[in-house]
């Protein structure tokens, strides 16, 4: 089902105390709270489990930021999607740019994560977008489509159900700049209309849709407020409490 979703991406900051005070600040504030979108803090490995003990996990869904492509064995340094779904996790988000760009995740290795993910019963969240050079060209669509067609559009319809999309432009991202309202929309709809054609109507309308790029408590509102923007993955204000509760009061 298409949800209104206001998702972390702590990146690799926080110490285990740290982050383990910013999840429990954030459980505070939220506590008690009818809230019109789910919650979803994607934290550093090491914090999952003491995460996932600390705080209310109906209230707040725990993600990771990475799943190894193998199933367990000798990877030295991998965290297997199993080991994720032990800690009390139950999303994790894979294709991130900086992964793609940094650590040179492919459209394979990720497809191998995503069914890996699925298997494990963690909910991919999704990452797509093209970097600067490439919406100077205007060639952002078949950027997206590339991504999605390399990565996801293999899985059941079913399995796809189980994926949240998330758009990020790469050249917004920690950059300060946002993807207008406009741009957004316009994106998003033809990244729905894409699984649309692959899936049909049903799964298309049922599909949440991300935006990502410093999105902040100024500019939530107007990004949310389009038909196919279903919410966001926040990374910079997603470290401090007011600055995340801010845009989770957007919806
Ligand atoms: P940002 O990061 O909000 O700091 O731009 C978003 C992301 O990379 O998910």
């Amino acid at each position: 089902m298409r949800k209104n979703i206001v998702a972390g991406n702590w990146k690799m900051n926080k110490t285990l105390q740290e982050g383990l005070a910013l999840a429990t600040e954030l459980n505070s504030a939220l506590i008690g709270k009818s809230l019109n979108c789910d919650v979803i803090i994607g934290t550093p490995f090491i914090h999952l489990a003491s995460v996932a003990s600390a705080i209310d996990t109906k209230q707040i869904g725990i993600a990771a930021q990475n799943c190894a492509d193998k199933e367990s064995g000798a990877y030295t340094g991998e965290v297997s999607a199993a080991m994720i779904k032990s800690t009390g996790a139950d999303y994790v988000i894979l294709g991130h740019s900086e992964r793609r760009a940094y650590y040179g995740e492919t459209f394979e290795t990720l497809k191998d994560k995503v069914l890996l993910a699925l298997k494990n019963n963690l909910n991919p969240i999704f990452c797509i977008g093209e970097v600067l050079a490439e919406r100077e060209e205007n060639r952002q669509n078949e950027v997206v489509k590339a991504q999605l067609e390399g990565s996801v559009f293999n899985l059941s319809a079913e399995d796809f159900g189980k994926i949240i999309l998330a758009y990020e432009p790469v050249w917004a991202i920690g950059t300060g700049k946002t993807a207008s309202p406009e741009q957004a929309q316009e994106i998003h709809a033809y990244i729905r209309s894409l699984v649309a054609q692959k899936f049909g109507n049903q799964v298309a309308d049922n599909a949440t849709i991300l935006y990502g790029g410093s999105c902040n408590a100024g500019n939530a509102k107007e990004l949310f407020t389009n038909p196919d923007v279903d919410g966001g993955l926040i990374g910079g204000a997603s470290l401090k409490v007011a600055d995340f509760c801010a845009i989770i009061d957007a919806f």
